[in-house]
């Protein structure tokens, strides 16, 4: 039986979902979180359905092994194609970041004109659309892969010639169409002032941000909210030692953390 004092999980195919764990650490301060990030097969985000589930599956069934009291699923690419069977299979709480991304969107939306944006394999799931037009279906989706934001994120490339000519590339269909985009990826919060300077005046919703608030809203129906005052246990594990891991836990999380574990799923 899990209780308040066992951890949340979060996994996702590498370090993105660390944005992730930011924002549930900003409205959830005193939760224990144990981190899993699949570095060794990043990126998922142009991988088959059924790896993404088969890698989804081990990176859940790694998660429980550490006791975790429900599962966030940081990752939207393994949101869009793997979340369905991961709640039909475990008895966990499973959150993922499309409905939460959706449902703010469609709230705040008042052309009725959305943009979302995500990897390959997201967009090519057709998740999102999907999901909004369930909500409204009077509602234009524009839908589009940015594959390039995934690596240069990574390299911690926010701002310069090459990160604002590679957002006009994929966003100039989208600039003018829309009032909402959806950052439909961990790693785009990252851009999100390049890509706000070209599609000025857009509102943009970060997934991120709110799955923190779905987080807490699971929890607290679940009567699993931490209740102790210990100082919060935070564990990072991972399937390679990634390349400069402190910078690109600086880039994601803005802070330092301890080095990760190196395990195998
Ligand atoms: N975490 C992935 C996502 O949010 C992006 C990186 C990858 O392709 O694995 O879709």
């Amino acid at each position: 039986m899990r209780n308040g004092s066992n951890p949340i999980g979060i996994f996702d195919s590498g370090l993105g979902g660390l944005t992730v764990l930011r924002e549930i650490e900003k409205i959830l301060p005193q939760e224990n979180i144990v981190y899993f990030g699949d570095t060794a097969r990043l990126p998922y985000g142009s991988k088959s359905k059924n790896a993404i589930i088969k890698f989804s599956t081990q990176n859940v069934l790694f998660l429980l092994k550490k006791k975790v009291k429900m599962v966030v699923v940081a990752c939207n690419t393994s949101s869009s194609l793997a979340l369905d069977y991961l709640k039909s299979v475990f008895r966990v709480p499973v959150l993922g970041v499309i409905d939460a991304g959706v449902q703010k969107a469609v709230m705040v939306s008042g052309s009725k004109k959305i943009a979302v944006i995500g990897t390959k394999s997201t967009i090519g799931s057709g998740s999102y659309q999907r999901r909004i037009n369930a909500l409204d279906r009077d509602i234009k989706v524009y839908a589009k892969a940015c594959p390039l934001f995934v690596p240069l994120a990574e390299e911690g490339l926010t701002k310069g010639e090459i990160v604002s000519n590679t957002v006009r590339m994929y966003l100039k269909s989208i600039r003018g169409k829309v009032d909402t985009l959806i950052l439909g990826c961990t790693h785009y919060p990252i851009l999100k002032n390049a890509i706000a300077a070209y599609l000025k005046g857009v509102y943009m919703v970060d997934s991120a941000k709110e799955v923190a608030f779905k987080t807490k809203v699971i929890l607290e129906e679940n009567s699993l909210i931490n209740k102790t005052y210990a100082v919060p246990r935070k564990e990072f594990y991972v399937t390679d030692e990634p390349k400069e891991f402190m910078k690109m836990a600086r880039i994601f999380l803005k802070r330092q953390v301890n080095k990760p574990r190196v395990v195998n799923v």
